[in-house]
């Protein structure tokens, strides 16, 4: 977590990091601060809360310096005070770092280091950083290069854990380094001017030129150049690739909030996967109606399709798990990845490994792929790792470890609550299981076709939701403003909507939320039910909705409120529930893409209707790089 970013070149750097910072708050925003080098001096700025803070104490400060890096700090170590705000610096004041992550041989770092004199005004892991290059520089030889580069470089040779750091000098006023080990890390090219920042919207407004570095690099940018070199010292030779995101999308465009604004994006993000993966011509060419371009080896004799997830993006992993298994009949297991590193399942043969993270840089979901690639190296061809990225982000850290991502087009989300990513997967899924069915001749032709032409409907679908429902919506959320817990039910397909219209509600508007298989209710929660409870079903049409009805029944003779997310002209449903959040009419295989859509919105409003900031919600971050 954490955002940091840096700048060197001929414009003003103290505007050009704080409008960086304002593009990464999503990514912490406990406190911020900059660093700018200049006449001389390495002069920090720090504030705490949220970067506002931040830029009124900039307001009276005039340092035109040209070269500076910023911080947006999620903590970890040490409380959310001024004083554990990056930059850190070391003990003359010289040496300025931002770091994103956790170095884990602090404690060691900070003794040595203090028994040699130096003197520490913070409670942070980061703090180590500059008072250790200082160290270096004292003895550095440059032999001829940057002693500045060469002292970082030793400097980062003993740091033990994931981090990225951006690093000035007052010595070195000319340049900024920078490096990586497993946390985020993106170079900006500009005309003259050089970026760094932990995630691409900090640098789209200057420059769609970017470069992500990978992990053990350091760069040395000057207003003349980047040069990359390896941990080792060696130099290594690398072009930046061009973005094309607009810049409009990191704007609110009139929205209140981010989170209705990718809200009402997911029509468009529906249409777009289906642009990019169907196959147009699959039944003229007799080909798949999909076009994933995996490599051919991922489908070899497939016996077993292993997922590992975090957050809503396990949530998107179980629908994908029932399409997998319904409709291309392969047994899938879902991981949460945190839990998969520490007890991971015998390894099975021909197994298709997917990890499913939309900013492709959650550290628990790196981490449990890592660890199932190295498990699997060295064994026999059956068992060896087939990996498969699903993210929203081609350039993240996941895309350069796995051997193939499915690209989900959604475009960068910043609120912090994922929305239009979440239906990305779900097509993704989609997609995936569809390709599989038809090489695996699981299910007819005719049947593909159905559920093909079923999927282009559904942009219309959703749009037909956000016209309808949106206002009625905002007036129910009205009617929650003292509920403190709710229930969601949902069965089937629907079981994992249910979960994630949970998670929506409880991370955005702090409301205790459960999310249930509709036929467990009957065995503990249904406890919990009184007239204080409201209670959200999903009710689609399909093998379950008689039940998912008697379920919902269930709860209502407890005088619970129920909220039915169901298509409103069916008369059992609008005699059972109390409200109706209406969907059209879909077959169930396909529902979720609705059904989540007035779940978020209900989660959005009651959210907003009580004045709580929507896009960052309190204790959390947008790409979790931290264990
Ligand atoms: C919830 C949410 C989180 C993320 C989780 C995984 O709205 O956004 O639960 O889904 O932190 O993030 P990614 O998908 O980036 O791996």
């Amino acid at each position: 977590m954490c955002g940091i970013v840096g700048y060197i070149g001929t414009q003003v750097a103290s505007e050009i990091l704080l409008s960086g910072l304002e593009k990464l708050e999503y990514r912490g925003y406990d406190s911020a601060g900059i660093a700018l080098i200049w006449e001389g001096q390495t002069q920090t700025i720090r504030a705490k809360g949220k970067l506002n803070n931040l830029r009124e104490k900039l307001m009276g400060v005039d340092i035109p310096a040209r070269v500076g890096i910023g911080h947006t700090r999620w903590a970890t170590h040490g409380k959310p005070e001024e004083y554990n705000a990056h930059p850190h610096m070391d003990t003359a004041m010289r040496v300025a770092v931002v770091q994103n992550g956790i170095i884990e041989n602090y404690r060691e770092l900070r003794e040595t280091l203090k028994a040699k004199g130096h003197q520490f005004r913070s409670d942070t892991d980061t703090e180590v950083i500059p008072h250790l290059i200082a160290e270096y520089l004292k003895s550095v030889d440059g032999s001829g290069g940057s002693p500045f580069l060469e002292a970082v470089r030793q400097a980062v040779n003993e740091l033990e854990g994931a981090f990225a750091i951006a690093v000035v000098c007052a010595d070195y006023p000319d340049e900024l380094i920078v490096a990586r080990q497993q946390a985020p890390l993106v170079l900006g090219f500009g005309q003259g001017e050089f970026f760094c920042a932990s995630d691409t919207p900090a640098l789209i407004p200057h420059t769609r030129a970017v470069l992500p570095l990978e992990n053990g690099e350091l760069a040395r940018l000057t207003p003349l150049g980047a040069e990359v070199y390896s941990f080792g010292g060696e130099r290594v030779q690398k072009y930046p690739r061009t973005l094309n995101w607009n810049p409009v999308l990191v704007e609110k465009q009139g929205f209140r909030h981010f989170m209705l604004k990718e809200i009402y994006e997911q029509p468009g993000v529906v249409r777009t996967c289906l642009e990019a993966y169907l196959n147009p011509d699959w039944e003229a060419n007799q080909e798949s109606p999909i076009k994933l371009g995996l490599p051919e080896h991922f489908y070899q004799d497939l016996e077993q399709v292993q997922i590992l997830a975090c957050g809503t993006s396990w949530h998107a992993s179980l629908v994908g798990k029932y399409l997998l298994e319904q409709l291309a009949e392969v047994p899938t297991m879902v991981q949460y990845a945190s839990e998969f590193r520490y007890a991971p399942p015998p390894i099975t043969a021909n197994t298709l490994t997917i990890g499913v993270t939309q900013s492709g840089e959650t550290a628990d979901t790196l981490a449990a792929l890592a660890m199932e690639q190295q498990r699997r190296s060295g064994k026999t061809s059956q068992y060896q790792a087939r990996l498969l990225g699903i993210t929203n982000r081609p350039e993240s850290s996941l895309a350069q470890m796995v051997a193939q991502i499915i690209d989900t087009h959604a475009g960068i989300e910043i609120g912090v609550a994922a929305t239009k990513t979440f239906v990305a997967q779900l097509m993704a899924f989609y997609f995936l299981a569809l390709d599989l069915a038809y090489r695996r001749q699981t299910l007819p032709l005719e049947r593909i076709a159905e559920i093909i032409a079923g999927l282009r409907q559904l942009p219309a679908e959703v749009e037909l939701i956000l016209e309808s429902q949106e206002r009625y919506i905002e007036e129910l959320a009205h009617e929650f403003n003292e509920t403190q817990d709710f229930i969601f039910l949902g069965r089937g397909i629907n079981f994992p909507i249910a979960l994630e219209g949970a998670l929506k509600l409880k991370e955005i508007s702090y409301i205790h939320a459960e999310g249930y298989p509709a036929g467990e209710m009957k065995h503990g929660p249904i406890a919990l039910l009184d007239a204080k409870v409201p209670v959200v079903a999903i009710a689609m049409p399909g093998s379950l909705y008689e039940k998912v009805l008697s379920n919902a029944q269930e709860a209502k003779a407890r005088d619970a409120r129920l909220i039915g997310v169901t298509p409103k002209d069916v008369p059992q449903a609008t005699e059972i529930f109390d409200d109706l959040l209406p969907v059209p009419k879909m077959e169930e295989l396909l529902s979720p893409i609705l059904t989540v859509i007035p779940l978020q919105l209900l989660a959005y409003h009651i959210a907003a209707r009580r004045g709580l900031d929507v896009d960052q919600p309190r204790n959390l971050a947008k790409s979790v790089t931290v264990e």
